[in-house]
């Protein structure tokens, strides 16, 4: 096991009809909250009613910001900076799914920092440029649509547009101070964007699993666990839309796949949310979507560097004695029939022209995801050749 540090200070509030509790859980942070949800917002303005009612109720202004798009841009988080400051609001809410967590997480930070906003992001070609932010706004999460686990983590992901760069913040100060995970908010979402959700969960644990330089015994039986669970109730879910039950035990299941639990000793990586990020930058594609199209093309690459990892993943998350190529097929058959794309071909606006296609990804890998080392960092560092072949098997 590696030597590691863990922190993770966030506050739940799980459980049907605990939405009840956010006037006073943002009564207990300040006076005035900007509270962040989707440009198109009409789908769940119910919700934000309520929240607003609750927040007024316990004495708490607040200035809505409905502006998030699915894969967050910066422009937006810019825009909201700018509200942010000129209401001198004290608190950030966001409500909604990954992309409003994350813009709320960002608008917080934001708010408080000086100079150009882009700099805070994470960028591996160019790391000296970037300054992460030390402080932000309370933030206070209400999750509608359980996949990025956001609600319980110190990261949220941004694209620029001049740049054509999706990248990332991992900072403890963009903790959430507490986040309410209701299931009753996730009853009405439609099939396809439960399944992405946790097609983008599993992902997180896979990655760490399939790449990780220690074997830690504990971290593997909670990965299996969280993984045959997730999957076991989706199934469930797709059925059963309204089983508020099953659906809060998926929120907690997604909640537990990217809050840190999984990391400690392991030493994994995630190349594959850095290969899927360059296909949702260029072209707008789902976030769960693109791992589910990066996933079974990562895993066919690179599955030889460790065959007995896939054969435990076999045995005890599919509860069969199969072979690495079968795990794959399997796992790859089971993400399309959740009705998720497991080719970038199966996705809209992509070009006719796939030689170009490739490049253009690999390009955009190099310049935004590749170390100094000329390699994406992973179990064993992949080549730009190697990267290229799992954008290939991806189309
Ligand atoms: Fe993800």
């Amino acid at each position: 096991m590696n030597n590691f540090q863990f922190y993770n200070p966030v506050r739940i509030v799980f459980g049907a009809g605990e939405l009840k509790q956010i006037g006073s859980e943002a009564a207990a942070v300040g006076k005035k909250a900007l509270l962040v949800s989707y440009a198109d917002y009409g789908f769940m303005k119910e919700t934000l009613d309520k929240v607003v009612a609750l927040c007024k109720e316990k004495g708490v202004e607040v200035i809505p910001f409905y502006a998030a798009v699915a894969n967050p841009l910066m422009s937006d988080i810019e825009a909201g900076v700018k509200v942010a400051r000129a209401k001198k609001a004290d608190m950030v809410i966001g409500c909604g799914g990954g992309s409003v967590m994350d813009t709320a997480k960002l608008i917080a930070a934001g708010t408080l920092y000086k100079g150009d906003l882009w700099k805070m992001m994470y960028s591996r070609h160019d790391s000296n440029a970037t300054l992460p932010p030390d402080k932000a706004l309370p933030i206070l999460l209400i999750n509608t649509l359980p996949a990025t686990s956001s609600e319980m983590n110190c990261g949220a992901v941004a694209t620029n547009t001049e740049t054509m760069e999706k990248t990332y913040l991992f900072h403890p100060c963009i903790y959430p101070k507490v986040s309410i995970l209701d299931p009753e908010l996730t009853t009405s979402l439609p099939a396809y964007q439960t399944a992405c959700g946790v097609v983008d969960s599993l992902s997180h644990v896979i990655e760490i699993y399939f790449t990780c330089q220690n074997e830690v015994p504990v971290q593997d039986r909670l990965m299996e666990g969280i993984m045959s669970s997730q999957m076991e109730h989706v199934v469930k879910i797709l059925k059963d839309p309204k089983n508020v039950a099953l659906r809060g035990d998926l929120m907690w299941e997604v909640a537990l796949s990217w809050n840190g639990w999984i990391l400690p000793g392991t030493g994994g990586f995630t190349p594959m949310h850095m290969i899927a990020h360059a296909m949702s930058a260029r072209w707008g594609v789902t976030h769960g979507a693109s791992l589910g199209i990066v996933m079974p093309a990562f895993m066919k690459k690179t599955w030889q560097l460790n065959p007995q990892r896939y054969v435990q993943f076999g045995q005890r998350v599919f509860g069969k004695k199969m072979t690495p190529l079968q795990v794959i097929a399997k796992f790859e058959k089971f993400i399309s029939g959740l009705g998720v794309q497991t080719r970038l071909t199966q996705c809209k606006d992509i070009p006719a022209n796939h030689k170009k296609v490739v490049k253009t990804l690999l390009d955009d890998c190099v310049r935004v995801y590749f170390g100094a080392n000329g390699k994406l960092a992973s179990l064993k560092p992949l080549s730009k050749k190697e990267v290229k072949e799992i954008i290939e098997l991806s189309l």
